[in-house]
């Protein structure tokens, strides 16, 4: 198929419209179009409006109906295709037995303190050949297109040498040429302490810094860079300074913030620009008004809250302090082993006070904000990428309703129809 396609008669265009992260009020408002229509040539949206005017615009706009493939989407709720901006789905190895031991009572750092944890995954991962890593790579982001999600990011960090974090990377870039999602890579070197540098996490920071960072940043393995900024995983101090050398190499800017421990994450991600925080369960007020002011997105991860038994992010305040909120699944071995967008929607609407509308926003063009993406991606609007996805239902509203369970029927990449549940 050419990436010519027009999606005609949608009960309800959720559009998203919008080119930058919506803060605060701004997140209620879909820009939802009645009876809509949107228009995909070669893989960019090329026309967006009520389904009359669209096709009646087809005879004044250089538009030829004949190349064009047509969907009819009556009774159906067409939206952008969802984002998930917060991912570590690269990896080996399952931590099974670490969810049963949860469940006993063990808490996930004491798992990590013994061994287990993320270092159990860097043992997999460090032993596992590239075509493996891609093959269960290739099966979890078909999962993730079946949930309606067109762009995902990969983190690294599975690795925490300079080879397999290069491996886990060149993974992504090769999967992002393959496979028909937009992956965008994130290295995360500094996502916990190899057991040869326990007690000089400094020096790990070092080697980081002078080993393994620039070939990333020259190769343009990755995009962004990320920390575990976390009690008895890295400091403020020490995130800071990997952040900073990230920036002056080219890297934007990610953190895992405030996750277990109140350590003033927040505050950090708003000092240095980062593009997003993420985690925050244990954020201040002051690190929340900090993101606010400096525009960071705050990435929320209810999945990993409810599999770890931990209080929900505050997103509702966040969102009522004018931050924008973006919602991620957080999928990885270890803490949350989902790609569920609607357990996701689930957990933000019904424990978070987070609006649906609002709950949209934060996996769409938020989503998009939190990898600098939002003037290409994440919304229907002219000129943006064709990643278009159709419900089942006439109504956006069903998305949280129809609880735990897709409603996504058809998923369109670039123009191109992906993932079909109808045929
Ligand atoms: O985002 N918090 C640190 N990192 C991951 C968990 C990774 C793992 O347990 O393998 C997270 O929750
Ligand atoms: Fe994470």
């Amino acid at each position: 198929m050419s990436g010519n396609i027009i999606i005609k008669n949608a009960s309800q265009l959720v559009t998203c419209s919008g080119f930058k992260a919506k803060q605060g009020k701004e997140m209620s408002d879909l820009h939802i179009i009645d009876d809509g229509a949107v228009v995909i040539k070669e893989g960019i949206v090329k026309a967006v409006g009520k389904t009359e005017d669209v096709l009646n615009g087809f005879d004044d706009a250089d538009l030829n109906i004949a190349e064009f493939d047509i969907i009819d989407a009556a009774g159906k709720s067409v939206l952008p295709g969802f984002v998930d901006s917060h991912t570590h789905f690269v990896f080996s190895g399952y931590r099974a037995d670490e969810f049963s031991w949860r469940l006993r009572g063990d808490s996930y750092m004491e798992i990590m303190k013994r061994g287990g944890g993320i270092l159990n995954t860097v043992k997999a991962t460090r032993a596992a050949k590239k075509e493996e890593l891609i093959e269960t790579g290739i099966k979890r982001l078909d999962s993730m297109v079946s949930f309606g999600v067109t762009t995902v990011e990969g983190k690294s960090g599975y690795g925490l040498d300079h080879s397999t974090e290069i491996k886990q990377l060149e993974v992504m870039e090769e999967l992002n040429r393959d496979h028909p999602v937009d992956i965008v890579g994130t290295f995360l070197g500094a996502h916990a302490v190899p057991e040869d540098y326990k007690g000089r996490e400094d020096a790990f920071i070092d080697y980081l810094i002078s080993t393994v960072m620039p070939e990333i940043a020259d190769r343009n393995l990755a995009q962004f860079c990320d920390i575990f900024c976390e009690k008895n995983v890295f400091s403020v101090e020490q995130s800071r300074r990997l952040l900073l050398k990230a920036k002056e190499n080219g890297l934007k800017i990610k953190i895992h913030a405030d996750e277990i421990v109140q350590l003033g994450g927040a505050e950090l991600a708003a000092e240095i620009g980062a593009v997003s925080a993420d985690h925050l369960l244990q954020a201040s007020d002051k690190g929340i008004i900090d993101m606010a002011e400096a525009g960071v997105v705050a990435t929320l991860l209810p999945g990993t809250a409810f599999c770890l038994k931990e209080p929900y992010a505050r997103g509702r305040y966040m969102i009522d302090k004018n931050c924008a909120v973006a919602l991620a699944t957080d999928l990885n071995p270890g803490s949350c082993f989902t790609e569920s967008i609607p357990l996701i929607f689930a957990l933000a609407t019904l424990y978070m006070n987070i609006s649906i509308e609002e709950a949209i926003t934060a996996l769409t063009i938020n989503g998009a904000a939190a990898l600098d993406m939002a003037d290409t991606t994440g919304s229907l609007d002219v000129g943006k990428i064709g990643d278009v996805i159709i419900l089942e239902y006439p109504s956006y509203k069903f998305i949280p309703y129809h609880i735990g369970v897709s409603t996504v029927v058809k998923v369109i990449k670039k123009g191109k129809l992906i993932f079909d549940r109808e045929n």
